[in-house]
């Protein structure tokens, strides 16, 4: 699994790196960003489906590999 920000749609909310904090951080206007190259490791897919569903802006996509 891989997750992605839509910087287009994302309103820096913050839920997102505050659910999964080893998944998301943010950038200095608090805006989210994906960590690393976005590769959700083993064992992190509900840390990220539970940010991805928490998101009010609907900004993080996952997509399955
Ligand atoms: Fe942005 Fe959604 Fe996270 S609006 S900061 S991606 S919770």
């Amino acid at each position: 699994m891989k997750a992605q920000i839509d910087s287009g749609r994302c309103q820096g909310h913050g839920r997102c790196y505050d659910l999964a904090p080893d998944l998301f951080g943010d950038d200095d206007e608090g805006y989210g960003t994906v960590l690393g190259d976005g590769v959700v490791p083993a064992g992190g897919e509900p840390d990220a489906r539970l940010a991805a569903s928490n998101c009010p802006e609907r900004a993080i996509d996952l997509l399955e590999e």
